[in-house]
């Protein structure tokens, strides 16, 4: 698939919504479940609209892109790698057709290339609904090692995302019709585990600049753009082994689980969109973010849930934890027991 050739240069969108019923998929083992992706029509996800998604070549990206497509929107997708990107983009086509599918291979660190790629969808379609900010890398850097992998991995994790939004954003906001944008950000980004400083602080930032971005639009009077951070759980893709890895780990989703999960939420208007996995639920990601969040606030070593004289406590409370999920419905109890249990642990670990 090759880019199109512009033909027009209409830059601030006047299209109208397509007010028809939206595709609800079942093409893998999730099965949302939440109303949203009923017989309501959904403004922004829905057929006719545009989608552009980067690092779509592969994994996440490439599945949002399929899922979108069978959705009927228009699909453009950027990556690094044109190879992929070339394929995928006849896949899409395979489901929306040529004529609604845009291939732009584009490095998002680099400015000029996304300058470029959002002329040649401005161009082609007029306007963007969901813009997928979605390319990452996971070089590693620790934490005095590596000093060009952290430039290279900020260069694509938060600068890739900074220069997508710094591009497309001024455009969609002055669109009639309604837009998300959709930051990939990372649970490393917020709970911190060792392993992976660079590639944690990255998402860390990418977690600041998504809650800024959110707040700043819905400040904006008649803001119709709003932003989403996506959190996936444990996904095999390419970079987490899936090019050594014959066969999925039974604990990751796919790809595709990953992604029609955060499509459910995201047309509910979640902006915290944490997904589960097969190993991790979300009351075990809930406690290990106020676990985290604990540290500061119970004054705790940083990163406690790893040090020596409160790993075992940690482990202790997720264990506790689930017992209490009687209350799990209401979420006023869950802070309640939550709290109960902090304070349960923090003093075992005073006495
Ligand atoms: N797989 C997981 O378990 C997991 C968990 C949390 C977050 N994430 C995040 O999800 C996103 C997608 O990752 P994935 O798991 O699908 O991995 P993946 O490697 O399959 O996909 C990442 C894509 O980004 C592209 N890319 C890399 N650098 C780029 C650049 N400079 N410009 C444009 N494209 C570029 C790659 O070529 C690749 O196609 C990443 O941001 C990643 O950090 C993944």
């Amino acid at each position: 698939m090759l880019e199109r050739p512009a033909i027009s240069s209409n830059l601030t969108s006047r299209n109208g919504s397509p007010l028809r019923p939206a595709f609800s998929s079942t093409a893998s083992s999730f099965k949302p479940d939440s109303a949203s992706l009923g017989d309501d029509v959904h403004p922004i996800i829905n057929e006719g609209r545009v989608a552009v998604i980067t690092g779509a070549a592969s994994g996440i990206g490439r599945a949002a892109a399929l899922e979108l497509a069978k959705l009927k929107l228009k699909i453009a997708i950027a990556d690094v790698d044109e190879a992929r990107l070339q394929q995928v983009g006849k896949d899409v086509a395979a489901i929306v057709g040529d004529a609604n599918v845009l291939v732009v291979p584009t490095d998002v660190s680099k400015l000029d290339q996304v300058v470029h790629l959002k002329e040649k969808v401005y161009e082609l379609w007029g306007e963007v609904a969901v813009l997928m900010n979605n390319a990452g890398i996971g070089l590693k850097g620790t934490s005095w090692d590596g000093i060009n992998n952290w430039k290279t991995i900020f260069d694509v994790n938060l600068f890739g995302i900074l220069n997508v939004q710094q591009t497309f954003v001024p455009f969609m906001l002055h669109q009639e019709n309604q837009g998300m944008i959709i930051n990939t950000g990372s649970k490393q980004g917020i709970t911190n585990p060792p392993g992976n400083a660079a590639y944690n602080a990255s998402k860390a930032a990418v977690k600041s600049l998504t809650e800024s971005l959110a707040h700043e639009l819905r400040e904006r009077p008649n803001s119709n753009v709003t932003a989403h951070l996506f959190i996936p759980g444990w996904t095999y893709t390419n970079l987490t082994g899936a090019l050594t890895q014959a066969e999925k780990p039974a604990g990751a989703w796919t790809a595709e689980e990953t992604v029609l999960y955060m499509l459910d939420k995201v047309r509910a208007g979640d902006f915290y969109v944490l997904v589960p996995d097969n190993e991790t639920r979300r009351e075990l990601d809930e406690l290990r973010i106020m676990w985290a969040a604990g540290d500061i606030a119970e004054g705790r070593p940083a990163l406690s849930r790893w040090h020596k004289d409160y790993k075992a406590l940690f482990e202790d409370c997720s264990r506790a934890f689930p017992s209490a999920f009687f209350f799990w419905q209401r979420p006023l109890s869950h802070f309640f027991v939550c709290r109960y249990v902090f304070l349960n642990c923090s003093k075992q670990a005073k006495d």
